[in-house]
């Protein structure tokens, strides 16, 4: 990880660059490793018009780079766009040897990473987060992927980005409901990590005035230390999807039947209070524990509607990537900093945490 240039990254075979003042290593990069290629830049439309401009403004070498602007949402996320994408590069007469750049939320870097590996056998790709989800999570850890068939990062490959910047200038533009969407994803972390990361995220919440930039560096540490361990999630990195089974199922069918889709944070806000009851009810959280984790995220996330049927629930739960042999399998949390991966837990018990969650959130 290097802050403002000045710490060097720890573990990961890649660097991630925190700060205001990372363009000029942006800079060097493309002048050292770069020079005779051409980049290419993806994003979205809704990045492109808040975030590209003044990313220029900072890197005048891109201003003539081809750019690829494709529908804000997680609808794009789709193997459609990524065929548009291959298309795109195609039309340049892109090379193994030129670059892509992904500026954008999660979105964007799962998308744009998942083709640049899978252009030409892969391409080099940098991501560039703009989003609060994809600079404390998304943008880091080499999970690219699209949705298929209606099931959450079915299609997919580990591939590491070749480096990553984070700039925290751009959260500036970011709406209120994705700040807040990306907040869970560090709600998770500190109970992860448990210690004074979880007792500051209880206290204090989301703090975008003063110190909203270290809980995301801290975050980012978090996850850049377990994936430095485990980068293709066989142990220690499944403990990152702590609210995300349940959290993903909820996701998918909201994407399926909502008129407004979930997004991915406030699916996982959901998430982490159910597998907190579970936690709870199977492996001994502490009802304490339990009740600040419901009362923090009630202060950030409405009730979700919850209208579906059991057997649709179960179709998203099994598809799951940590589920073996039929068996719903979860990360649950023993304590803030202990997390038990691989816990089965039955539908019962799922149907039980629901009926937690409707019953704690009702108005
Ligand atoms: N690969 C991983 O490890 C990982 C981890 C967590 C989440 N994800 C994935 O990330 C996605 C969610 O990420 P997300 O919430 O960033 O989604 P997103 O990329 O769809 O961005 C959310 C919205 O914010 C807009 N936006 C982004 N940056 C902006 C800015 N600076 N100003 C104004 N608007 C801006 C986007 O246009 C979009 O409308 C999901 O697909 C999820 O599965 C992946």
């Amino acid at each position: 990880m290097q802050t403002d240039s000045k710490h060097t990254a720890q573990g990961l075979h890649y660097p991630v660059y925190f700060g205001k003042d990372i363009w000029c290593n942006l800079k060097n990069l493309l002048e050292t490793e770069f020079s005779s290629s051409t980049i290419f830049i993806l994003t979205d439309e809704n990045v492109g018009h808040l975030c590209l401009p003044s990313f220029l403004d900072k890197v005048p070498a891109l201003a003539d780079s081809p750019l690829f602007s494709i529908p804000a949402g997680e609808k794009s996320k789709d193997i459609s766009v990524a065929a548009k994408s291959w298309d795109w590069l195609a039309n340049y007469h892109a090379e193994r040897s030129d670059l892509l750049i992904n500026l954008g939320g999660g979105m964007v870097s799962d998308l744009g990473g998942f083709v640049a590996s899978a252009y030409k056998r892969g391409m080099p790709y940098i991501n560039i987060p703009t989003s609060l989800t994809g600079q404390v999570d998304a943008a880091i850890g080499g999970k690219t992927g699209v949705n298929f068939s209606g099931y959450k990062n079915l299609l997919g490959v580990f591939s590491d980005p070749y480096a990553v910047f984070v700039n925290f200038i751009f959260l500036k533009t970011l709406p209120k409901r994705e700040l807040y969407s990306g907040f869970s994803e560090i709600i998770k972390s500190s109970l992860i990590a448990g210690e004074d990361f979880w007792e500051e995220i209880k206290k204090g919440g989301l703090d975008a005035e003063n110190g909203l930039n270290r809980q995301i560096i801290r975050a980012a540490s978090l996850k850049i230390s377990i994936v430095d361990k485990d980068s293709l999630d066989l142990h220690e990195r499944k403990s990152l999807n702590f609210g995300h089974t349940i959290g993903h199922a909820f996701e998918s069918i909201s994407m399926e039947t909502g008129q407004r889709p979930l997004l991915h944070g406030e699916a996982v806000a959901a998430g982490i209070i159910c597998e907190s009851y579970i936690s709870h009810k199977l492996i001994g959280l502490s009802e304490d524990t339990l009740n600040d984790i419901l009362h923090l995220l009630k202060r950030y996330f409405p009730p979700l509607k919850i209208d579906f049927y059991e057997d649709d629930f179960y179709r998203y739960l099994i598809q799951d990537k940590k589920s073996q042999n039929g068996v719903i399998r979860m990360s649950l949390l023993n304590a803030p900093g202990t997390v038990l991966v691989d816990q089965p837990a039955s539908m019962e018990m799922i149907t039980e945490s629901i009926e937690y969650y409707k019953e704690m959130t009702s108005p």
